[in-house]
């Protein structure tokens, strides 16, 4: 199959030399890629800044913010036969950009922040993607109903929920602890792991993902 992986976090520049971004390392997307690749798959990978090298045999788009990762997801998920979302996406952006670098003047500086392009929740209904559809569920409280309800909003097969309130799993980590939400209530808790072994149970569940018809939820 074709699997498009976004992975890693995203830069939001405030002005020529500064940018606002997240502790992601891309080490969960990374290991996606190179378990469904080692299974077989077709992998399209993009991006964001990571300290990772760029695994053999894959497809790698690199981009730096929302913006350019909506466009890159864009162009390519039509080929996809299932999208793995597993980026940790900027939410906002600074409204504006400072051409010049901005000088230290006064001793508070508001910035201003506005929503960056939900990527995600543009796959059904902007970018009319019918086929797998998996999204990751960060949170630090109400995990399993806060992955539920993006389950639902978002069109998705899958949610992948991590509970990032626990020191060691989760970002900026090796290792992970998830649980697998599916349409119908049905979840299936994985124990801590590392990302590697991790990724390969995960190419699993969605390589029978595939084989089932979709769910739908609306
Ligand atoms: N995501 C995305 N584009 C964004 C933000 C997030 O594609 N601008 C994707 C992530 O890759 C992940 C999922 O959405 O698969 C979850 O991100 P999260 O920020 O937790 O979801 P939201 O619904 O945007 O968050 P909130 O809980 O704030 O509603």
């Amino acid at each position: 199959m074709n699997i498009l992986i976004t992975a890693g976090p995203t830069r939001e520049a405030l002005d020529p030399v500064r940018y606002l971004t997240n502790r992601s390392s891309g080490k969960m997307g990374y290991a996606l890629a190179e378990a469904a690749r080692d299974a077989g798959h077709k992998v399209t990978l993009i991006s964001g800044p990571v300290n990772l090298s760029a695994p053999d045999d894959i497809e790698l788009i690199r981009i730096e913010s929302a913006k350019e990762m909506f466009l890159a997801v864009e162009s390519q998920i039509s080929k996809a036969a299932v999208a793995i979302f597993s980026a940790a996406v900027a939410d906002y952006r600074p409204a504006t950009q400072a051409t010049q670098k901005i000088k230290k003047s006064s001793n508070r500086l508001t910035l201003e922040l506005e929503k960056t392009e939900d990527i995600l929740g543009s796959a059904r209904q902007v970018f009319g993607f019918s086929g797998i559809l998996v999204g990751f569920a960060a949170e630090t409280e109400n995990l399993i109903a806060n992955a539920r309800d993006k389950l639902t909003r978002k069109g998705c097969d899958l949610v992948i929920a991590n509970d990032v309130s626990q020191i060691g799993i989760g970002f900026d980590s090796s290792e992970n602890a998830v649980t697998l939400c599916f349409p119908g209530e049905k979840s299936m808790p994985l124990p801590k792991q590392s990302k590697t072994l991790l990724a390969r149970e995960l190419i699993q569940q969605i390589e029978q993902l595939a084989t089932k018809p979709r769910e739908t939820h609306t």
